[in-house]
């Protein structure tokens, strides 16, 4: 297994180029399961996450094709489902990347069946599905759990309308595109507003779908009896934006990050302001220059336009060598602090209270051997080894490969001591 290393106390500088979303890019190419024609993406992001994806697409029938054959641009990935033979998401897959749950609704809109695994336990929560399969209920799929494996049928499903007790995004995600090939309107009620929910619903109404509303928390669906190819760039990485802002931050260097959209991270910027961190925003780039140490400020996760959880733990990074005391309170997952115990190994002072951390700012974190748990605590802890004393391991860096691009060569470029060890 890799291993990252990194000799901490580096300013960095200069300029980085934020990648396309990984949270966004996954549906989109899920999203090929309802049509036959050839749909054509770019600013596809290079990740572990991806490649289960394309794996789980291929096992499918799903023709992949990427740049090198001679049809695909540089950049472009083409995705075709005109041979799907098989209707079944394994557990391996399924259990590897939850979001492959999201193959569910496509398979059933379009052929009427699907055997999608349970997702099974996460590390930052129970993360169930019930809302996936409630509201494809509604729409008047048969679904029974056998051997672990979710069975559903629906001859032709029909639009309804749904109310999901939690604006969960994959849900949202999931019962758009079941709904796209419904005969009738489908009316989601309390759906997610994320970005990535909005570019999804442009990608299929591109393909022909009637989606209005989406970014709303009601979300109409007319269902169409066909779609057709796309083609599509996807949004930048707004989480791997926030990533670079807070490392920008921390190490008091001056860096743009560019491609960052600053309209999808209203909440994160307004904190990083009250924070004291100087803010350049243009339109599609964002400079930040930490000067001098941060304020500390209380941060809840809340769903969008609400501040992010996937950028909680890179904030408690930031907030544990600011001026203060920060209350960080985490209402998305139930268990999605286990970062704080490794800072607190780098010398952070953070005390737990059952979905709250209590982060008292110290002078500095110093260097130690840590472990990375999930994709956002494992950039947490890149993010700590900046600033760190002395030299930080980071080992199970393959929870940051899911949803980082080339982490380590970014970093590098800015200016970072970091390197990775190959296992
Ligand atoms: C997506 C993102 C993830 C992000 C999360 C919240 C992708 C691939 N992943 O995950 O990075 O952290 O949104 O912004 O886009 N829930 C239920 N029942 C359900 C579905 C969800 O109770 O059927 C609960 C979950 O346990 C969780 C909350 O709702 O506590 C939010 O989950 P959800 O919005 O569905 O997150 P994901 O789509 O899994």
């Amino acid at each position: 297994m890799d291993k990252i290393l990194i000799q901490g106390g580096r300013r960095l500088e200069g300029e980085v180029a934020v990648s396309g979303s990984k949270n966004a890019a996954l549906p989109i190419l899920i999203s090929a399961l309802l049509t036959a024609e050839p749909c054509y993406y770019q600013g596809i992001p290079d990740l572990v996450d991806i490649h289960t994806a394309l794996k789980l697409l291929s096992g499918l029938g799903v023709r992949v094709k990427k740049e090198g054959d001679s049809t695909v641009a540089v950049g472009q990935f083409m995705l075709q489902a005109d041979h799907v033979h098989k209707l079944e998401a394994p557990y391996d897959l399924v259990k590897t990347m939850r979001a492959s749950f999201l193959v569910m609704g496509p398979l059933l809109g379009r052929f009427g069946a699907a055997r999608v695994s349970t997702p099974g336990g996460c590390a930052i929560g129970t993360r169930p599905v019930n809302l996936h399969l409630k509201g494809l209920a509604e729409m008047g799929a048969s679904i029974d759990l056998v051997h672990g494996y979710m069975e559903a049928k629906a001859k032709r499903l029909r639009g309804a309308k749904i109310y999901l007790d939690l604006p969960s995004v994959g849900a949202t995600e999931n019962l758009m595109m079941a709904a796209s090939l419904a005969e009738g309107t489908t009316v989601i009620e309390n759906a997610a507003k994320e970005p990535e929910i909005e570019e999804l619903a442009t990608v299929l109404n591109k393909m022909g779908a009637k989606i209005h509303g989406a970014g709303s928390n009601i979300v109409k669906i007319e269902g169409v009896d066909e779609l057709h190819g796309v083609s599509h760039r996807v949004i930048p990485d707004r989480i791997e934006a926030g990533s670079f802002m807070v490392a920008a931050a921390l190490t008091r260097g001056d860096v743009r990050i560019l491609g960052a959209r600053p309209d999808h991270l209203d909440a994160f910027l307004l904190k990083l302001k009250e924070a004291g961190v100087a803010l350049t925003i243009g339109a599609d780039e964002i400079r930040v220059k930490g000067d001098g140490k941060a304020k500390s400020v209380d941060i809840t996760t809340l769903p969008y336009p609400g501040f992010p959880t996937d950028l909680q733990a890179q904030m408690m990074v930031l907030m544990s060598v600011s001026e203060g005391v920060s209350v960080i309170t985490e209402t998305i997952f139930e268990n999605r602090f286990m970062h704080a115990q490794e800072l607190v190994r780098m010398g952070a002072d953070i005390r737990l209270e059952g979905n709250r951390a209590i982060v008292k700012g110290v002078d500095g974190l110093s260097g130690a051997p840590v472990m990375a748990t999930d994709l956002r605590a494992s950039v947490s802890l890149v993010l700590a080894g900046l600033v760190a004393k002395g030299k930080t391991e980071i080992t199970r860096v393959y929870h940051l490969d899911r949803g980082y691009e080339h982490i380590e060569r970014k970093l590098s470029a800015l200016g970072a001591d970091i390197q990775r060890i190959k296992g």
